[in-house]
């Protein structure tokens, strides 16, 4: 079976080579399959030597020292531990927390979970660019502030946020930032001795990694104190204790170097299909751009196509092309996307929006396809379409 044209890397990317051979030298009875932990044989001191050199190597890529790095399962995690873990440490010193409307869940449900605890919270708003206002930032920061965190390129939009700018703003104000960059990594530049962040998140499925790996960066100088999440063997300083997995760890750490290193002729390519896929789409009437592509990374193209019946054009498309929609529907209800909404989109028009992210393994022969694609799948358009996303 042919498979669809997959146009979804902002979801997941498939593994790259060199971190296929790193898992690989992991697995099985003659490969490096100890326990990093296990201090009195020659399995454990592989292991562990595997472990701490993927550490030096992430810490250099990103100008942070090895043992700032923490291992997690994800993001997700390293969202939660972020978050969780400073707010709980820091709550003597101030409970008022600040975030942006659009942040990942893995973000604003740890902040609702601890504003239920008791926390304030200051959820900032976007304007149409997914842009957070640096004076309402200033002007939300109290004595009170411990945290804030505010995600370096969206998920959904691709919006960089001017990271430099937001960490001059909370610094000055003696609070913690906390970075996601799970979006960022191997598509913008990440140098951490320059960069006044204290904490930040990464993933290994979104650099060519694998699954079920990511990384917290906590700053050392000065040092950023966690409470941590879980209680056990007390691995990773106690703050995230369980046996580490080398063979995930050392693919993660040659994923990011593989995007890393190639960075400048993967964005030179994927500028390529932007320009062509945003050049055809400019030709369509009805469609509309939610991504700001002028402060947006090239990858991720969110596009609302006005005048479709969105179901229809999904199940048109499926077989063809793997995109993904801004909004969900579960059970007969619909959960559209709170990042198009926090931009300004209507119900309809959010329902119409589909993200299209992009590779340096897509081929402009693929684009040209999805072009034609589309093209001929908005034929499905409902007439009603235009009347409905702009009277609601
Ligand atoms: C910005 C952002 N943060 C967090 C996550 C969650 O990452 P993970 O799947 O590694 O937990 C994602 C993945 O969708 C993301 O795009």
């Amino acid at each position: 079976m042919k498979k669809p044209i997959y146009l979804d890397y902002a979801a997941t990317t498939p593994m790259c080579l060199p971190a296929l051979e790193a898992l690989y030298q992991c697995l099985g009875a003659k490969a490096a399959f100890g326990n990093p932990h296990s201090t009195t044989h020659l399995y454990g001191f592989e292991a562990k030597q595997i472990v701490e050199e993927s550490a030096e190597l992430l810490a250099s890529l990103i100008h942070a020292q090895p043992q700032e790095l923490i291992w997690t399962s994800g993001a997700t995690e390293s969202n939660n531990l972020a978050i969780q873990g400073a707010a709980q440490f820091y709550a003597p010193k101030g409970r008022h927390l600040i975030t942006c409307a659009t942040e990942h869940h893995a973000v604003l449900d740890v902040f609702r979970a601890l504003e239920k605890q008791g926390f304030s919270i200051s959820i900032l708003p976007v304007d149409a660019s997914g842009l957070i206002d640096l004076n309402q930032l200033q002007a939300s920061l109290t004595p009170e502030t411990s945290l804030v965190s505010i995600m370096m390129v969206n998920n959904e939009l691709g919006t960089i946020q001017p990271m430099d700018k937001i960490a001059e703003i909370v610094k000055a104000n003696g609070s913690l930032l906390h970075v996601d960059a799970a979006q960022a990594l191997g598509k913008l530049p990440i140098d951490l001795t320059h960069l006044a962040v204290d904490m930040m998140s990464f993933s290994g499925h979104k650099v060519y990694g694998p699954k079920g790996i990511g990384a917290l960066y906590v700053r050392s100088n000065p040092k950023v104190h966690l409470q941590p999440l879980w209680h056990g063997g007390g691995q990773q300083w106690g703050l995230r204790p369980g046996t580490e997995a080398p063979g995930l760890i050392s693919a993660f750490a040659k994923a990011a170097q593989f995007c890393i290193e190639n960075q400048d002729t993967h964005i030179l390519h994927v500028q390529q299909l932007h320009t062509l896929f945003c050049q055809h789409l400019q030709s369509i009437p009805g469609v509309r751009f939610n991504t700001d592509i002028a402060h947006a990374v090239p990858h991720i193209v969110n596009v609302c196509f006005e005048k479709i019946d969105s179901e229809t054009f999904l199940l048109a498309l499926q077989d063809e092309i793997a995109i993904s929609q801004g909004s969900a529907c579960a059970s007969g209800t619909t959960n559209v996307s709170h990042v198009l909404k926090a931009i300004g989109l209507k119900h309809l028009q959010a329902d119409r929006s589909f993200r299209f992210s992009f590779s340096h393994l897509t081929t402009l022969s693929d684009l040209i396809h999805v072009n034609a694609l589309v093209n001929k799948h908005l034929q499905y358009s409902d007439p009603k379409g235009v009347h409905h996303c702009e009277d609601e």
